[in-house]
């Protein structure tokens, strides 16, 4: 159907038959009239189907190049339905730095329920090989990671578990299909937190997966619909609308990204500064293959330990102060007491140092005097 651009306005996203609206209607019904017994017009029951989750779905799956796409009610509950697909008994390797609720997802839900899980450095294929066991079922990616930005090899740790004939998943969140297409990398499922840059705007909680298997792709809509973690109609048509700029978000987020880390970059208050993009980043080169740019996440450890980090988050006045990220205004946190406290203890847990940044798409030159201020007040 054309470009990414195109895809992103227009897949799923015809014209509506009835009136000629060119803005996909919120559908609110909950139930669909029958002709007879069974037959309708592919809907019968709002939480197995909705015409505007349709269509978002149709057009996520054509951005990440799948052929199904499911949407649910968060981030989270597109990755519980993920870790549904395994059984009692089954392995998971999950990454050693991730999203602190995906960490707890597992280990305190999923594991009462029999999962088995290790945490592994997965930049080191030799280490997810050592981890292997018979019953690993299914090897969990984050890239670039949250927070630590650290970047995965794709196709590298697909075809370990390929050869193993376990699943690849790939937590795209960060990345988004702009930047990263983890299907074609040899990945079998793309999954978001839509919360994110997909919606871009922090106003709608949503979650999304993408497969080309087809056995994969019916599992798990059995799921969805089990579960019955569903998005409601106005959620799908946020995320949607959120979906037509997500490229020339992403641009800007990216620009702006990089105009941030030259500021943070040889500052006296910074003591490390983690981006892909720059040269000596351990993961610089797999993400130049991997991703098309490197993203509008930066993370760095303060000089001064966490109580110069705690400091400095309350000094920015664009950076808002807040959890999450990926929409367009700028937010900062520190991520041991914030958005990963519940990774506190655990093999995830995470430098008390260190400071996140979702840098947003303001205007750069005031961003970059926001971060100078602070840093220079702090240094
Ligand atoms: C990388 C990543 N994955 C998944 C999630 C979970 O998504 P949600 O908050 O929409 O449930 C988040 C949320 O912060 C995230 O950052």
């Amino acid at each position: 159907m054309g470009g990414f651009e195109t895809r992103a306005i227009h897949a799923g996203q015809d014209p509506d038959p009835a009136t000629g609206a060119v803005v996909t209607p919120i559908s609110l019904a909950t139930t669909f009239a029958q002709s007879a017994v069974g037959e309708h017009q592919g809907y019968e029951y709002a939480r197995s189907g909705n015409p505007t989750r349709t269509a978002l779905e149709t057009c996520i799956a054509s951005l990440e190049g799948g052929t199904h796409g499911l949407a649910f009610a968060s981030g989270l509950a597109a990755e519980d339905a993920l870790l549904r697909t395994l059984h009692p008994g089954d392995h998971v390797v999950i990454p050693n730095d991730a999203y602190g609720g995906t960490y707890r997802l597992v280990a305190r839900v999923h594991e009462r329920h029999g999962l088995t899980w290790t945490s592994v450095d997965l930049r080191d294929i030799a280490a997810l090989e050592a981890a292997w066991r018979p019953e690993t079922k299914m090897v969990w990616i984050e890239t670039p990671t949250n927070p630590m930005l650290a970047i995965v090899d794709i196709a590298a740790v697909a075809g370990v578990a390929h050869a193993h004939g376990a699943r690849v998943v790939v937590d795209n969140t960060f990345a988004t299909p702009y930047l990263q297409q983890p299907l074609d990398l040899g990945a079998d499922a793309s999954v978001h937190s839509s919360t994110k840059y997909l919606g871009g705007h922090s106003d709608v909680v949503g979650g999304a997966i993408v497969v080309r298997d087809d056995t994969f792709g019916d599992e798990l809509r059995f799921l969805q619909n089990a579960m019955g973690a569903v998005p409601s109609p106005f959620d799908c048509y946020l995320v949607l609308r959120g979906l037509k700029t997500l490229a020339v978000r992403m641009d800007r987020h990216c620009t702006n990204a990089a105009a941030v880390v030259d500021v943070l970059t040889g500052h006296p208050a910074v003591a490390r500064v983690l981006y892909p993009g720059l040269a000596d980043h351990p993961g610089h080169d797999v993400a130049r293959r991997q991703m098309a740019n490197f993203g509008g996440m930066v993370s760095f450890i303060a000089a001064g330990g966490e109580a110069a980090a705690l400091d400095l988050v309350t000094k920015t006045r664009i950076f808002t102060l807040a959890e999450s990220l990926g929409a367009v205004e700028s937010l900062i946190e520190h991520p041991a007491r914030m958005t990963h406290a519940s990774v506190e203890g655990s093999p995830l847990a995470v430098d008390p140092a260190l400071v996140r940044l979702s840098v947003g798409i303001e205007t750069v030159d005031d961003l970059v005097a926001d971060l100078r201020n602070a840093l220079d007040a702090s240094a």
